[in-house]
């Protein structure tokens, strides 16, 4: 088992552990004062998680299933759940244990950040991407008026990360998570990115996730509430959120297009030589969009990181070495061209 920690203002934030058959230890910190966990999950993501979780519990504690997906997200959900925390007491010491992917942890995080001011919460990720990405930096949210837009900084306790479960995944499924993983290796692992391409069919799912969360945690200590490094691990996201939205495809696969693109401007402003198209060929993720151009140009220029002097997008000098640069609407095209939009 491995073990990081997101520290805030010199205090330890979320304590990470990483390792096979987690959900069947003990996942809750130990504190006084508890008196029942609610344990959040999907009916999308296998049952048996969430019971193993249960079965390692010696407090009170229940079950309660949110819709599939994003639609755990909506604001009827939430204000039905508070209803619910409300009908079996859920106090300021008791906890909101959440075993799901991205959407259920996202959900799960902006409830116990909100119920009562904020109660603890323990989050057990499902999917790889939740256990690379969403899981790992206090952002928590639902998506009321826009996707994410009403959400608070809010760090669990402690993140479980059972590797068996991940490799359990669908391929489908896991791949999401391995675009989030190799972006991270751009940013900042070369190693991390040499495990994608050594072994493309299988990439070692235990150690993908532990290097991602080692980066993920250091750069989430040191920027903790996004005024600036964080800003590296939007690397192919830019153009990635806009196809997302447009081609209506996963984050995973958008996250992939996007890379081909910020590759392609790398390579005209810095020389960067690695080939990331035909390494996320090579795991089965999109290097391509189908989408009209006219809307995912539009979208671009309405990203939010979009400051007074332009787009700014992040880009490599080299694999580790990130660069956060200002594009034109030049460099857009040329970067659009690059995954068939033009
Ligand atoms: N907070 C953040 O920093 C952050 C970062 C990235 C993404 N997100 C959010 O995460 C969400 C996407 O997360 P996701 O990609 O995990 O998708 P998801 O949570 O929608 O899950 C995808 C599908 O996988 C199923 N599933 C989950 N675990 C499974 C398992 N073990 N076996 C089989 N099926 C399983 C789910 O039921 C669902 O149908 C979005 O809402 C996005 O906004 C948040
Ligand atoms: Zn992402």
């Amino acid at each position: 088992m491995s073990k990081f920690e997101i520290t805030a203002n010199g205090r330890v934030a979320t304590e990470i552990l990483v390792g096979p058959a987690l959900v069947d230890e003990p996942v809750l910190p130990v504190r006084s004062g508890r008196q029942q966990a609610v344990i959040l999950t999907q009916p999308g993501i296998p049952r048996a998680i969430a019971e193993r979780v249960a079965a390692g519990l010696d407090e009170q504690h229940t079950i309660l299933e949110l819709p599939d997906r994003d639609e755990a997200k909506r604001w009827e959900v939430v204000a039905e759940l508070y209803e619910s925390l409300a009908g079996l007491g859920v106090a300021r010491h008791d906890t909101i244990v959440g075993v799901g992917g991205g959407a259920l942890t996202d959900v799960a995080g902006f409830v116990a950040a909100t119920w009562l001011r904020g109660i603890e919460a323990v989050y057990v990720p499902t999917t790889m991407l939740a256990a690379v990405d969403a899981a790992i930096g206090g952002k928590t949210g639902i998506n009321l008026a826009g996707k994410n837009l009403v959400g608070a900084f809010a760090h669990p306790a402690k993140v479980i990360v059972d590797t068996a479960v991940l490799d359990a995944l669908p391929l489908t499924i896991k791949r999401e998570g391995w675009a989030e993983a190799i972006k991270t290796g751009f940013i900042a692992d070369r190693d991390l990115v040499q495990l994608f391409v050594d072994s493309p069919e299988d990439p070692p799912t235990e150690e993908i996730v532990r290097r991602s969360i080692a980066v993920k945690a250091d750069v989430v200590s040191e920027d903790f509430t996004e005024t600036g490094r964080r800003m590296i691990l939007n690397f192919g996201h830019t153009i990635g959120h806009a196809v997302e939205i447009v081609q209506g495809i996963s984050h995973g696969e958008a996250v992939s297009i996007g890379m081909v693109a910020a590759g392609e401007l790398s390579r005209d402003k810095f020389g960067f030589d690695f080939p990331i198209n035909a390494t996320l060929a090579s795991l089965g993720l999109p290097i391509v969009a189908e989408a009209d151009l006219k809307a995912v140009e539009h979208l671009v220029w309405l990203d939010k990181k979009r400051d007074s002097a332009g787009l700014q997008m992040v880009l490599l000098a080299e694999i580790g070495v990130p660069q956060i640069v200002h594009v034109t609407a030049d460099d857009l095209g040329l970067g659009l061209a690059a995954i068939g939009l033009a």
